[in-house]
């Protein structure tokens, strides 16, 4: 059994359910993947908790329950240096999503990488901010980054479309991106809600922020649809390519005359030509329309044409298992290259 040095920055919603699955499915992994997860370091806003023989995850859960925290002070030590000092093979970053300047978040990743660290995260701001320079650093360290869990939470969408294109030609991507605005539209149209209604509906069953603007304008599945487009074609857009409307303009009206026609709107994330991201009409019966929290994407490929995969699109179990999946990815992408 191999064992995989993990260092973990963030441990809210997702990362604590990271370290609830490594506790859970210890067994499983040693016997089916031969591998075993050993968490060396944990940081949060406050705190740290370090152990170069291996954390014991129980008691950080109960510690962070009970106090709020992981362990002792980390003072004024930065989190890039303590991220260097530890000797993991992988760091997992699980902090906020800043889009403006991608912080903490890029810190860590390029911290990781310069001492040689792959990276696995589930936050889309380094992403959304540095896309190519993140990919170029890691090729320069001759480490990985993976990332699915920022895309779809815990629906594989990026190894989907990996699958869908190999030997094959992609040619367009269409999708719904966003579990919010589409739980919002669902509602408008099951209820006969207005957006404003609809929203203050989502924000009770926390599916909405706060600030909800960054999801209901378009943002955010602007920012999924660059990582999907780059990682799957090697481009470099960025989110300024991405013509974005959003869906406070939607009307009872609107959703009301979609129904009648037997169709639905939803906002849509597409590459062809073109990057877009706005509400559009799709019939009901497309297998891309999802209703509630979900997710859906529709890969064109030349010769084995339109493939969807649909599953929720957020969740902390659900992206704790996209970073498994990532984390065995990179043990076995090591361990072909001989380094583990
Ligand atoms: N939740 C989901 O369903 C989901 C799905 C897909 C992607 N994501 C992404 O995954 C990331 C984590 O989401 P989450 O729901 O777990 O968020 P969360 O519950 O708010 O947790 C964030 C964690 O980051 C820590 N943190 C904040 N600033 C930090 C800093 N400067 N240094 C170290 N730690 C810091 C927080 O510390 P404290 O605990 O001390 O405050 C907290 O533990 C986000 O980028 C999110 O967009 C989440």
């Amino acid at each position: 059994v191999q064992t995989l040095r993990i260092a973990l920055v963030g441990f809210g919603v997702v990362g604590q359910s990271l370290a609830k699955l490594f506790l859970l499915k210890e067994q499983e992994f040693a016997n089916v993947y031969g591998m075993k997860p050993n968490v060396i370091c944990i940081i949060d806003r406050n705190g740290l908790a370090m152990d170069d023989k291996g954390l014991n995850l129980r008691g950080i859960l109960e510690k962070k329950r009970r106090t709020g925290t992981v362990g002792r002070s980390k003072g004024e030590k930065p989190n890039a240096v303590i991220i260097k000092s530890t000797d993991a093979d992988v760091l997992v970053e699980t902090t906020p999503t800043n889009f403006k300047s991608g912080e903490p978040g890029l810190s860590h990743i390029k911290a990781a990488f310069q001492a040689k660290m792959s990276v696995v995260t589930a936050n889309k701001g380094p992403l959304a901010v540095a896309f190519q320079a993140l990919m170029e650093l890691a090729r320069h360290n001759n480490v990985f980054l993976r990332f699915s869990g920022a895309v779809g939470g815990g629906t594989p969408i990026l190894d989907f479309g990996k699958s869908c294109s190999r030997g094959d030609t992609l040619i367009g991507i269409e999708g719904i991106l966003n579990s919010t605005t589409n739980f919002i539209l669902t509602n408008m149209e099951r209820q006969n809600l207005s957006f404003e209604e609809a929203l203050k509906s989502a924000q009770k069953h926390g599916y909405a922020e706060a600030d909800p603007s960054l999801d209901i304008d378009g943002f955010d599945s602007a920012v999924k649809l660059v990582i999907i487009v780059n990682y799957l074609t090697k481009r470099a857009f960025t989110v300024r390519d991405v013509k974005i409307t959003g869906i406070r303009e939607v009307s009872i009206a609107d959703v009301q005359r979609a129904r009648d026609k037997g169709k639905a709107i939803r906002l849509i994330a597409s590459a062809n030509e073109r990057l877009s991201v706005e509400p559009r009409l799709i019939d009901r019966d497309d297998p891309m329309c999802v209703s509630g929290p979900y997710n859906a994407v529709k890969f064109f490929c030349k010769n084995s044409g339109e493939k969807v995969i649909v599953g929720k699109g957020a969740g902390g179990m659900e992206t704790a298992s996209s970073i498994i999946r990532d984390m065995l990815e990179i043990r076995d992408l090591l361990a072909g290259r001989g380094l583990t």
